[in-house]
């Protein structure tokens, strides 16, 4: 076993998130393919339009379950012009529009001349058809996108993990078909020293360019090879190509370096193919295929990708591929959908879906890195994704979880806490995945800002301190940081107590306990109520600097973003001084002065709005009142954040995906359940259906949970017949109402929930039934 633990080589694993981006909109995307054989019923509930517009950021467009090519960024709204069908992309991110390399754009006639068709991608915007509801004439299923664009050209997507095959339809009246390829547009204009040639014999255009990440700093270099086919028909050579120049064509240059002379920020290729009309009395439509492959390593890599994956073409055998990977996947959770309406399965399946979209295989794309060891990037989120996404690949995916793990303390504890029996079988070194936690938690990198941690003020002091500047630029969020590092010491102290090293446990579960260190007992929020004091401060040489409870929720009167910038220096991140800590909850209803403050003190954060539902520092705190024995609150709590925020519709996202961390809180919610990272633990309430079940590939186990007595769901989430009153596992009651250990699911169990309308009830009897808390002893708390 060779290790793999590394940084992200590619710059794209930042963590940060939700500043507006604009979507230069490519749309993408397709008509159910064999919607009616029997194993697309799956498929055909899964929507991925949801969260595609006002900043959603979701990309609907066609990709295997992580696959490196994504086709087409997207936004839903009719009146965003397309220009032109990408190949890579992420999900739900924030920031600058990221990656949308290799736009390939149709026309189905430009101008009369080849010299005078204006490629550039001002030139190239046209809007979608747009069907009598006033949504644009698209469609999209797992594996398959279409679209119809306003010049009649239908645009049809599949892809293989990194490569790209287009389905374009030319309408009868197209005499002279063109076919863009632009080697430079990325999300943001970033390219430099672009390579590209045209083979007048075939049409392939090889070529690429260095580009710049979309958050932190890093360039990077991708290369593509693309390769046209007639639908039907023998295309031959295309009739005219050449280089164009921002929207200057020119015709029968092969190589770029023949033209280009100084910087030109567009730049790429153009061809005209014959047509396919036959006689001029009936002229029939014109359909051309384009595979587009795409390497990060060099564009002859590109080539042999795509004659590997997609050798002869065939876009209907690469759609029902793509589609049996997603079916595979899937279809691990089922349920039963008697008194569920339509859009609550959907919802799930949906939100199931997206979470496999990111981050990507790029197994054998990594320029640095000379190995066939699986290598995932675009780990756009992790400080998002931490919280539920992986702790759901537990449930479902181990063996991808095992490819991806590569950094976040949090990430690596989850998985070995999960699967330390198997993790040899999976391929990962439990030495090299402790070593790699040590590194993180000891060893403070020069560039700490951008990758691991402030190590050593943090070992020295017990927080990160405000007023302590290593480096210019980026030292924010000093709160948050400090939170951030006592959950990873908590990880790590999960992993060393199973590893079976005592002291490096009670070394880490100490300093998980340092987020202490920054509880200033006497806030309180201004105007508010008295039982609400206490938060988490910024703190420096022995002083708080008072941070106003409000700020960064909406009460904030300076109206605060709190998402990552240089002025950002009061020590908060996407979260208010009302924050929580997952792994000790029993020490923070001590320091609010127990249950009787806690409980409405939750209330509070949900009825004055400093609840963020749109980011996930919030995302635990609907459940948090299962700590306090009141389960039925957490399970009305998580129903009303569904019925509020989540729903099937183009705008069904609070704030956009963080590539997947959302979609997985959805899916948690509406499975009754919630993760806590780098435990055993689910929290648990009622599911949305009678009964879920999850088969995880690795254990050959499939796991039932039955809502017993189950009567529907309350549209508002508000009351109902859904509170969790008893719960058996194989048939005998369990130790707990609040929550399931992780070996339910790893032995394949049967978990039957006996439901009532009664909000009061417990978790149960006994010191075992509350959920664990690293304060009271809950994670083997040694002297
Ligand atoms: C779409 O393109 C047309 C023509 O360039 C332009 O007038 C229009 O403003 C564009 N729409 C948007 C939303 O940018
Ligand atoms: C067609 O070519 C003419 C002359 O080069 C140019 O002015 C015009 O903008 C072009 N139109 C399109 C749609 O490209
Ligand atoms: C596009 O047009 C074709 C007919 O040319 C039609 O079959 C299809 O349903 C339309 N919509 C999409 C999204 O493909
Ligand atoms: C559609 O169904 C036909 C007949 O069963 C099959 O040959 C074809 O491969 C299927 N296509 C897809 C994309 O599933
Ligand atoms: C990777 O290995 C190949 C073949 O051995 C070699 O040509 C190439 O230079 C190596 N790349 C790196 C980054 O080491
Ligand atoms: C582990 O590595 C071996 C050898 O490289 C490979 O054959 C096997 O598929 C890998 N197992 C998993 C679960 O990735
Ligand atoms: C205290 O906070 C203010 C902003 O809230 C900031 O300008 C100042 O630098 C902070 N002081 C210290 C010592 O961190
Ligand atoms: C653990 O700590 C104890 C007490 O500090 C020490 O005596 C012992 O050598 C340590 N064990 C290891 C394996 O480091
Ligand atoms: C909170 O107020 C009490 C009473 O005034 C004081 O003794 C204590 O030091 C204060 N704590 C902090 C952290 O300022
Ligand atoms: C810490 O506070 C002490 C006493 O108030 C002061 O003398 C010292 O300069 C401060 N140190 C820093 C680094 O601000
Ligand atoms: C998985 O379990 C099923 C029964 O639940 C059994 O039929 C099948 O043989 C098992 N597969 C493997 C690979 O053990
Ligand atoms: C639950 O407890 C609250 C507060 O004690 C009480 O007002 C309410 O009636 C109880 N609900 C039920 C269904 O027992």
């Amino acid at each position: 076993m060779k290790t793999r633990f590394a940084i992200c080589v590619l710059s794209l694993c930042s963590s940060l998130t939700h500043v507006p981006r604009v979507v230069g909109l490519e749309p993408l995307l397709g008509r159910a393919v064999n919607a009616s054989s029997p194993s697309s019923d799956i498929l055909s509930l899964v929507n991925p339009f949801i969260g595609t517009t006002n900043g959603g950021n979701v990309f609907p467009g066609a990709t295997i379950p992580h696959g490196l090519v994504k086709q087409a960024g997207y936004d839903a709204n009719p009146t965003f012009n397309a220009t032109g069908f990408s190949q890579l992309h992420d999900s739900g991110t924030g920031g600058g529009v990221p990656m949308s390399h290799f736009k390939i754009w149709p026309f189905a006639s430009c101008n009369t001349t080849f010299e005078s068709c204006q490629a550039a991608i001002e030139s190239r915007k046209v809007l979608r058809k747009v069907l009598p509801d006033g949504s644009p004439d698209d469609f999209a299923t797992p594996g398959y996108f279409s679209t119809n664009l306003s010049t009649d050209i239908r645009v049809e997507l599949t892809s293989t993990r990194r490569t790209a095959l287009h389905r374009y339809t030319f309408p009868s009246s197209s005499v002279d078909p063109r076919i863009v390829v632009d080697i430079t547009n990325d999300g943001q204009m970033s390219s430099t020293n672009p390579v590209m040639t045209i083979d007048p014999n075939t049409g392939r255009v090889v070529g690429g360019a260095e580009f710049a990440a979309s958050f932190g700093p890093g360039r990077y270099s991708v290369f593509t090879c693309v390769d046209f086919k007639g639908d039907g028909f023998d295309i031959k050579s295309p009739t005219e190509y050449g280089v164009w120049l921002s929207d200057f064509p020119v015709r029968f240059a092969t190589n770029l370096q023949q033209v280009y002379f100084g910087f030109i920020s567009e730049l790429g290729a153009l061809l005209t193919f014959p047509n396919n009309r036959g006689s001029s009395k009936n002229p029939s439509t014109t359909t051309i295929l384009v595979r587009v492959g795409v390497s990060f390593i060099s564009s002859d890599q590109a080539c042999a990708n795509a004659e590997a994956e997609i050798p002869d073409f065939d876009f209907d055998g690469t759609v029902a591929q793509s589609q049996a990977a997603w079916l595979d996947l899937l279809d691990r959770v089922k349920v039963d959908t008697t008194g569920v309406d339509q859009e609550t399965v959907s919802l799930l399946y949906s939100s199931l879906y997206r979470t496999h979209i990111s981050p990507a295989d790029y197994t054998g794309e990594n320029p640095r890195w000379n190995s066939t060891e699986p290598y995932f990037d675009s780990l756009y989120c992790n400080w998002d994704t931490f919280r539920t996404l992986y702790p759901l690949y537990s449930l479902h995916d181990p063996e991808t979880f095992s490819r991806i793990i590569l950094d976040g303390d949090p990430i690596l504890s989850e998985f070995f806490v999960k699967f330390h029996e198997e993790a040899a079988s999976l391929n990962v070194s439990a030495t090299d995945l402790y070593n790699a936690l040590l590194a993180d938690a000891e060893d403070q990198p020069p560039n700490w800002d951008l990758q691991g941690r402030q190590a050593n003020i943090w070992k020295m002091l017990g927080y990160v301190p405000s007023d302590i500047f290593e480096m210019s630029g980026t030292n924010t969020k000093q709160v948050s940081r400090t939170l951030e590092y006592a959950f990873g010491d908590f990880g790590i102290s999960q992993v060393a107590q199973i590893m079976g090293l005592n002291n490096d446990t009670a070394k880490y579960q100490k300093r998980a306990g340092n987020f202490a260190n920054v509880w200033n007992e006497n806030i309180t929020v201004p105007g508010g109520p008295d039982f609400v004091k206490g938060m988490m401060q910024a703190f420096a040489n022995g002083t708080f600097n008072f941070t106003d409870p409000r700020h960064c929720s909406v009460n904030d009167p300076l109206m605060s973003t709190c998402f990552l910038n240089a002025a950002n220096r009061d020590g908060f991140y996407e979260s208010s001084p009302v924050v929580f800590v997952p792994h000790d909850t029993a020490k923070l209803i001590e320091l609010q002065g127990g249950v009787n403050n806690f409980v409405p003190r939750l209330d509070f954060i949900f009825d004055d709005n400093y609840f963020d539902v749109t980011d996930e520092p919030s995302q635990q705190i609907p459940f948090m009142y299962h700590y306090a024995n009141k389960p039925g609150l957490s399970t009305q709590r998580s129903r009303q954040v569904i019925a509020k925020n989540f729903n099937t519709s183009v705008n069904g996202l609070p704030g956009n995906d963080d590539s997947g961390a959302m979609a997985s809180y959805a899916f948690f919610y509406l499975a009754g359940l919630y993760p806590v990272p780098a435990t055993q633990q689910y929290l648990l309430s009622s599911p949305f259906f009678s009964e879920v079940s999850f088969f995880n590939p690795l254990f050959n186990s499939t796991t039932t949970i039955k809502a017993n007595g189950f009567q529907g769901n309350p549209s508002t989430g508000t009351g109902g017949h859904v509170f969790v009153e008893s719960v058996k596992v194989n048939g005998e009651p369990y130790k707990s109402n609040c929550f399931l250990d992780f070996d339910v699911f790893k032995n394949g169990s049967t978990v039957e929930l006996t439901l009532s309308s009664n909000i009061n009830n417990t978790c149960g009897e006994g010191a075992a039934a509350l959920p664990p808390s690293l304060s009271t002893g809950g994670f083997g708390k040694l002297t």
